[in-house]
């Protein structure tokens, strides 16, 4: 035998062996062999691999920590929106939760499993099938806005309990298919965080203030060499194939998952009444000081993928679903000063600057004040002690002013200011609001909060337009609006401080992208009041262009369902100034697009749910898939009773056999194109169905 053909049989074991045990280790908490024996077998492994780099491969336990990512981080869509979770804090609001969900259930008997909700971030990875019948990691992506997420899968590769490659046994124990979808919990257990925050001390940097944030600062460090020294951990608890569901309960997604080898926590339970789910609350409160990650809750989930689907989703957040979140942990300290900042909208807000204190799992020296009214009721006096309190991802807030023998009150009383600290022109309060607000349309707050929320992620997108620079351009006068940011040069930006050639072509390029965000991202950017998300979306849907908007009528606002009275009044405010409707006209000039594209609801496939296997002669998968959906269609990962069609191609596997047994059509890829026309000729009233979700 030569050399070659000795060393791979040799680094496929030691592979094997690998695997086994980083699984052992980082996902079972039970290793086998010592840390020393583990690097001696790694170390073996490395040598081989560097003797024979033809047989090195990506999926080998040697190259968790790869490359950096060339161009920064992609944008990628998911394959389903990743969504949030409706919030519950009493025991009241849970049983109206779970009456609610009996009430939309029907006859359906409901069961409950019970989660701990992990603090941290969000992530999706993307297997798909290798060539030895398992599956592979392809790549990660952060939640991002729910719609769209970076793709992390260079630093993602360097969590250790996130498996590399899965192998054919492990999936068919699972019934999980090879293209699938894993969501879970990026967190950074406390003992990763405490050792991050001692080496940024020591290098003069700013700590963290709490695990969840480093967990995302991380995931965001362009060096996979660093993120693999922070020790980020994964808790899987959702799995998806194609962008679907799969048959199954969240229970059996468990362990599925566990199946798979994915690490799950394991404090989990079953249950049917609200009495039971008290108790899972109350026994995860009492352990969460010793879990070694935070948790901010408990996750209640519906268990039946029937009874999920029957309940649906609101536009947020599934109603199967409910986080149960832990009050929030409250702090002594004393109130040193407050001060006023001015908002995008005018709107004056208080801050009590706090000597610092540990509360929530931070340690915090600001906090937010409510507002005047609340200020002038409690009659705030500077040097007060105060109740802070916070709750997992809320900004801290004084609670309550605390007097006693050791805690006398202060001895300022603090006058709410009826001037802008930022323009020195009347703040004026409105009947029945609680705020003040700079009348001067011109103050300067307002111009550098509506670039900053303007360039903002969810918003236009505008990475690098952050505060400094916000506060640079406004400084050298170089924008006078958000139109304004259309006609900087690379040129100009170079004059600013912090800004080299690099990050000014970025920033000119961020910028010149936004202008195809869409009417819905615009109308989001404009601040309108009261308009936020879902009614930029709906008014983009219903109007179509901006002009439409601004010429948009009180009874024309009326008939959009979802556009009550406060917000019609909003918009029509907003556009009966002239300095707005100018800008209108800039942005038109600057070439921002302010249309939206209607979405078209084709018919020919509407209400049938059609599968992919196997490779097609034209169209990639993903083509197909989008093809199928615009012709309202729905594509599965999986084939069951309900699947209307299978279209198969080259190499179809263990999903066209399933057709068979089930005896479920099956076209190949002229014969889903025939399908389309065929659909089209159809009367579309005939086939519409309403797409529930
Ligand atoms: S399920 C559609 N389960 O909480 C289902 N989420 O506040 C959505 N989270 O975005 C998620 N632990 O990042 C689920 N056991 C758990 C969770 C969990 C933490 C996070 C998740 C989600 C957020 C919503």
């Amino acid at each position: 035998m030569d050399e070659k053909s000795k060393a791979a049989p040799r680094i496929e074991e030691l592979r094997e062996e690998l695997r086994h045990h980083e699984h052992m280790y980082y996902v079972m908490d039970a290793p086998e062999i010592s840390d020393h024996a583990f690097d001696v077998l790694m170390n073996e492994l490395k040598r081989l691999e560097a003797d024979h780099p033809e047989l090195l491969t990506p999926d080998s336990p040697t190259q968790r920590v790869g490359g950096k990512p060339a161009e920064g981080f992609k944008k990628v869509r998911h394959s389903r929106p990743m969504l949030s979770l409706d919030n519950a804090y009493s025991e009241e609001e849970l049983r109206d939760w779970d009456r609610r969900v009996r009430g939309l259930a029907g006859n359906a008997k409901v069961e409950y499993t019970t989660e701990l909700k992990l603090d941290g971030l969000s992530i999706a990875l993307h297997y798909e099938a290798d060539k030895k019948g398992g599956a592979r990691l392809v790549y990660g992506l952060t939640r991002g806005d729910g719609q769209t997420g970076e793709d992390v899968t260079s630093n993602i590769r360097t969590i250790r309990s996130v498996p590399l490659t899965i192998s054919a046994e492990r999936l068919q124990k699972s019934g999980v298919p090879q293209d699938f979808e894993v969501r879970g919990e990026v967190v950074m257990p406390e003992a990763a965080f405490t050792k991050m925050n001692e080496e940024r001390e020591k290098q003069g940097l700013a700590a963290a203030v709490n695990p969840r944030n480093a967990a995302a600062g991380t995931l965001r460090t362009v060096e996979p060499s660093i993120v693999a020294q922070r020790r980020l951990d994964l808790y899987a608890y959702f799995l998806l194939s194609g962008g679907e569901y799969l048959p199954m309960g969240q229970e059996a997604i468990l362990d599925a998952l566990t199946m798979l080898g994915f690490r799950v926590n394991p404090h989990r339970g079953r249950v049917h009444k609200v009495e039971e789910m008290l108790e899972f609350i109350h026994s995860a409160e009492k352990r969460r000081a010793t879990l070694g990650y935070n948790i901010d809750g408990v996750v209640l989930k519906v268990d039946a993928q029937a009874t999920q689907q029957r309940l649906g989703y609101t536009g947020r957040a599934p109603r199967w679903a409910l986080a149960y979140k832990f009050t929030a942990e409250q702090a002594l300290t004393q109130m040193r000063d407050i001060l006023i900042s001015v908002g995008r909208s005018g709107k004056l807000t208080p801050t009590a600057y706090l000597n610092p204190v540990f509360v929530g799992g931070a340690t915090i020296s600001r906090a937010t004040l409510h507002n005047a009214d609340w200020i002038e009721r409690m009659g705030l006096r500077i040097g007060d002690w105060v109740k802070v309190e916070r709750g997992g991802d809320v900004i801290p807030k004084v609670a309550e002013i605390v007097e006693d023998a050791d805690h006398p009150r202060g001895t300022a009383r603090f006058v709410y200011p009826t001037i802008c600290p930022e323009c020195g022109n009347a703040a004026a309060r409105e009947e029945g609001e609680a705020d003040y607000r700079c009348v001067n349309v011109d103050c300067p707050a307002l111009l550098r909060g509506t670039l900053e929320h303007w360039g903002s992620r969810g918003v236009m997108n505008i990475e690098g337009l952050g505060e400094a620079a916000v506060a640079q351009l406004r400084e050298r006068e170089l924008v006078r609006s958000v139109a304004d940011l259309y006609k900087l040069t690379e040129e100009q930006l170079l004059t600013l401080e912090r800004f080299g050639k690099k990050s000014a072509r970025t920033l000119i390029n961020q910028i010149e992208s936004s202008k195809h965000a869409g009417l819905a991202r615009v109308l989001m950017g404009l601040g309108i009041r009261f308009v936020g998300e879902r009614t930029a979306e709906t008014l983009a849907q219903e109007f179509g262009s901006i002009d439409a908007i601004v010429n948009a009528t009180e009874e024309d606002l009326a008939r959009v369902e979802e556009v009550g009275p406060r917000i019609s009044r909003g918009i029509l405010d907003f556009f009966s100034r002239p300095s707005n409707r100018q800008l209108i006209e800039h942005l038109h000039a600057a070439g921002v697009n302010m249309t939206a594209e209607k979405k078209q609801r084709s018919t020919q496939l509407a209400g049938l749910t059609i599968v992919l296997t196997g490779t097609l002669p034209t169209l990639s998968r993903d083509g197909a898939k989008a093809t199928i959906e615009a012709a309202g269609g729905k594509v599965s990962g999986s084939v069951s009773k309900k699947t209307s069609y299978v279209v198969a191609g080259e190499e179809a596997g263990s999903k066209l056999d399933k057709a068979r047994e089930l005896k479920v059509p099956v076209l190949d890829e002229a014969g889903l194109l025939k399908l389309l026309e065929a659909g089209a000729q159809n009367d579309p009233s005939e086939l519409a169905h309403d797409r529930a979700m």
